[in-house]
């Protein structure tokens, strides 16, 4: 993403279903998104990062029964509830999307006519089966043991009449398209499961549901609406308007696994027909089990990321998230693996470089006119840096943290090995300095991933008008936490 000279940058969470509070696995992508808006801006770029709630669909209705409240008041209440929890997670998008919003139905309808005048939307029947916890509408070969193996449900059997959206049409363009863009799916295992997927032949597609009193009207035919999922992707234009959309479309749309297939085939066969530029780049997030348990709303084992944000503040639970799985894995949250992670890598490794550096710069007087460090913390910001940057660019997040984290483990050895607080340590003073500078630039490379420990450390180093580095000590940044 940095190679790219462009000054826009366009990044997009999934909308995320309204039937429920965010867990863990949802604020994962949502901080991997945030990341990568937070790199762009260091990178001088203009970043349109959008986030939102996804609302039209049957479990919505369901939801709200459940609750005992109107459908609408119940989505008003529950699109709060994520966007706070965003906000209280420091994530920076600066859009939020409902899908129940004027300038979203709007845009839908105008696709939607758009794709019809093309002749790429006819009306037929369908007959087969839906499972309402995908959304989406599944075959035989997709269950295990006739259960759908995402949700452990049986999907209903429908019958109804349905408008279809010629998918099959785009199969050439899809893989001409795949052939021409190498890295569209990242990781590249995904992008090879959908070109496979691709290549062995599409079928239409249903894009409306019959008599649901919930949704978006399908254009001059109120008996139907438009399927969930065709309505949910367009937001990602809706948010910037289809002129917005066709100057810049989105750079990257970061996904879970289990929605690839629609970021990454349908959507862009939609975008085909409606005569409108593709995104850039899709990239998959792996899923993350609780105790190896995958996190439901029946078994009660949803972690809520605010309760993390309360006890160990958010840089820790987006250190753990970005440095547990490689991007695109799956992975394990556990209470005791965070917290010992915690303990080792951000009280005793961070929080304890930083609190030694600036009692150390405290005895030296706080103050330095040097402009050169020593040579061998030099050469090693300078071996880690370009490594650090490639990772984060290939979306190697956990790597990126494991390189800045051989900058504070050398730290705190260099600090350690030179002794610069015993009687007469030759060099004392430029040793110091040498570790403030350090901890300037692992203040900068940690910036996109824990932006308030960053923020805390760059405050407390400053370089003045005459060239001087002043130093004040900041409070404690990650404090020790009794084991779990
Ligand atoms: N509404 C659709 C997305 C529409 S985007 C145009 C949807 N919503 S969702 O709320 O069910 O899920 C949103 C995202 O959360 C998905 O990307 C999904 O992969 C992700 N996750 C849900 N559980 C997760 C984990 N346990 N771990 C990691 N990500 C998880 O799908």
């Amino acid at each position: 993403m940095g190679t790219n000279s462009e000054k826009k940058f366009y990044i997009t969470t999934p909308i995320y279903y309204v039937n429920d509070r965010p867990h863990v696995g949802h604020a994962y992508a949502t901080i991997v998104a945030d990341s990568l808006a937070r790199y762009a801006r260091m990178l001088k770029k203009e970043v349109v990062f959008l986030a939102g709630t996804d609302e039209n669909s049957q479990k919505t209705v369901d939801a709200a029964l459940k609750n005992k409240e109107e459908i609408r008041a119940y989505t008003d209440r529950l699109a709060g509830i994520w966007k706070s929890a965003w906000e209280a997670l420091g994530i920076t998008n600066t859009d939020f999307i409902r899908t129940t919003e004027e300038r979203h139905v709007h845009t839908v309808k105008e696709i939607w006519r758009r794709i019809l005048e093309k002749g790429d939307i006819y009306k037929g029947s369908y007959k087969g089966l839906y499972c309402a916890g995908c959304e989406a509408f599944v075959k035989e070969t997709d269950l295990v043991n006739g259960l759908c193996p995402e949700h452990k449900t049986k999907p209903k059997y429908i019958e109804e009449a349905n408008y279809f959206f010629k998918l099959s049409k785009y199969q050439k363009d899809l893989l001409r398209f795949y052939e021409l863009n190498p890295d569209f799916v990242v990781p590249a295992g995904r992008f090879n499961e959908v070109k496979k997927f691709v290549s062995e032949g599409l079928e239409d597609i249903s894009v409306s549901r019959e008599k649901k009193e919930w949704g978006i009207p399908v254009p001059d035919d109120p008996n139907h609406v438009v399927y969930v999922w065709f309505d949910a992707l367009i937001n990602y234009i809706s948010a910037v308007g289809i002129e917005g959309w066709k100057k810049h479309p989105a750079d990257i749309h970061v996904v879970g696994k289990d929605i690839t297939r629609f970021h990454a085939v349908i959507w862009p066969a939609m975008l085909f027909s409606a005569g409108l530029p593709l995104p850039k780049q899709v990239i998959a997030n792996g899923f993350f089990t609780v105790d190896g348990v995958k996190i439901s709303k029946s078994l009660g084992n949803a972690i809520d990321p605010l309760e993390f944000d309360a006890k160990y503040g958010s840089d820790a639970l987006r250190y753990f998230l970005l440095r547990e799985i490689p991007f695109g894995e799956d992975g394990d949250f556990s209470l005791q693996k965070f917290n010992e992670r915690y303990n080792a890598d951000l009280a005793n490794g961070l929080g304890n470089l930083v609190a030694r550096t600036f009692t150390l710069a405290e005895k030296f007087g706080s103050s330095w006119k040097e402009n050169k460090i020593d040579e061998e913390v030099q050469a090693k910001i300078d071996f880690l840096k370009g490594r650090i940057i490639k990772a984060v660019e290939q979306f190697k997040f956990h790597d990126a943290l494991i390189l800045i984290w051989e900058l504070v483990a050398f730290g705190n050895n260099y600090l350690q090995e030179k002794k610069p607080w015993a009687p007469n340590a030759p060099d004392a003073s430029h040793i110091v300095f040498s570790t403030v500078v350090l901890l300037d630039n692992i203040a900068i490379l940690i910036l996109p991933f824990l932006p308030l420990a960053s923020q805390k450390i760059t405050e407390s180093i400053v370089w003045d008008d005459t060239g001087t580095l002043r130093t004040k000590k900041p409070g404690i940044l990650f404090p020790r936490k009794d084991a779990v």
